[in-house]
């Protein structure tokens, strides 16, 4: 079988964005790839260094969140960064391999450092994320990896970095294609991106009742002011929640373009579809929330550790180290 890894920061809860954009996809590769799922709790280090107080419970609540939407931890190796030291290692083997201006070029530093205001306090390991990035993916020496298109710039520089290793020191490391998820992205419920930090998002565990409360707040069509007026589904957010969860979609469409339908029961209508889609998630989740967690990532390290153990000694070997 052919090798895939990806991962996530253990950001906290997951909402419907990340269910539909990256973790759905996740779940079907399952089938046709041997799957390394990581927990980047390091990379949550870049930016998140100085109060660390949650971040156990943040990464536990990631591991339920990914295992209740499908992912199998018997058939996938899921596993917390930090849990495999070998990543710490290739990424010092890496960075010499990577010069300063390069990692300044990035463009995904750049646009951190003018959303955050970073300027003057970039540190060495932000800097150095998308190396730490390439010892990730590299290690398990992976065919393919799904990522968003955020993380484009990552992934070509991962495959510059393996192949100037190639170079340098013999072939040990293969050039992972990305795959992207053809998914359209999810709206928040003010329109913008769904994002935790912007306050918009409907949360895989959220119960019905908080779903009803945000769908009625979601932004529609401002044309349709009336029940009656013919409405415009393409601007509007609740309609894009509909192409997910409404399998009548396009009677839906036909209705409200028509004035057939008001806002208030296209929302209900909505929000009763997507809180039943979202029912089993939260029932596994309540499951989950007996399992020995931990007890489930040791046994993924463990996993895990064996090929990074493999490629490490390959390395070593190339390298010519002691
Ligand atoms: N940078 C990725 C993100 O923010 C997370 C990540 C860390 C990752 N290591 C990875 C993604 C390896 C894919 C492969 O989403």
């Amino acid at each position: 079988m052919k090798r895939l890894l990806s991962g996530l920061r253990p950001t906290g809860k997951i909402h419907i964005g990340n269910l539909y954009g990256a973790l759905s996809n996740w779940v079907k590769l399952q089938e046709e790839y041997r799957c390394f799922y990581e927990v980047a709790d390091w990379h949550a280090l870049t930016t998140a260094y100085q109060d660390t107080s949650n971040l156990r419970s943040l990464i536990k609540e990631t591991v339920i969140d990914w295992i209740s939407v499908g992912i199998d931890p018997e058939k996938s190796v899921l596993f917390v960064q930090s849990e495999v030291k070998e990543h710490a290692e290739l990424h010092l083997l890496f960075s010499m391999l990577v010069t300063v201006s390069r990692l300044e070029r990035n463009p995904t530093l750049k646009e951190m450092v003018r959303d955050m205001e970073l300027q003057e306090q970039v540190s060495y390991g932000l800097l150095g994320y998308p190396v730490l990035q390439a010892a990730d993916i590299l290690i398990y020496r992976p065919d393919v990896v799904p990522i968003g298109e955020d993380q484009r710039a990552h992934l070509e520089l991962t495959r510059e970095i393996a192949r100037r290793f190639n170079h340098l020191y013999g072939k040990v490391f293969p050039e992972p294609e990305p795959i992207f998820s053809s998914f359209p992205k999810v709206p928040g419920i003010d329109r913008r991106k769904m994002s935790k930090s912007y306050g918009n998002a409907i949360f895989v565990a959220d119960e019905p009742d908080e779903i009803k409360k945000k769908v009625m707040q979601a932004f529609t069509d401002p044309e349709k002011i009336k029940k009656n007026d013919p409405g415009h589904p393409e601007g509007c957010v609740v309609f894009a929640y509909h192409q997910i969860f409404n399998p009548g979609v396009s009677e839906l469409e036909k209705e409200c373009k028509r004035g057939n339908i008001g806002c208030v029961a296209c929302k209900k209508r909505c929000a009763e579809l997507m809180a039943k889609a979202l029912e089993p998630y939260r029932e596994k989740r309540r499951e989950l929330e007996r399992e020995d967690i931990e007890g489930i990532l040791r046994e993924g390290a463990r996993r895990a550790r064996v090929v990074a153990g493999e490629t490490m000694e390959m390395v070593r070997e190339a390298m010519r180290l002691w």
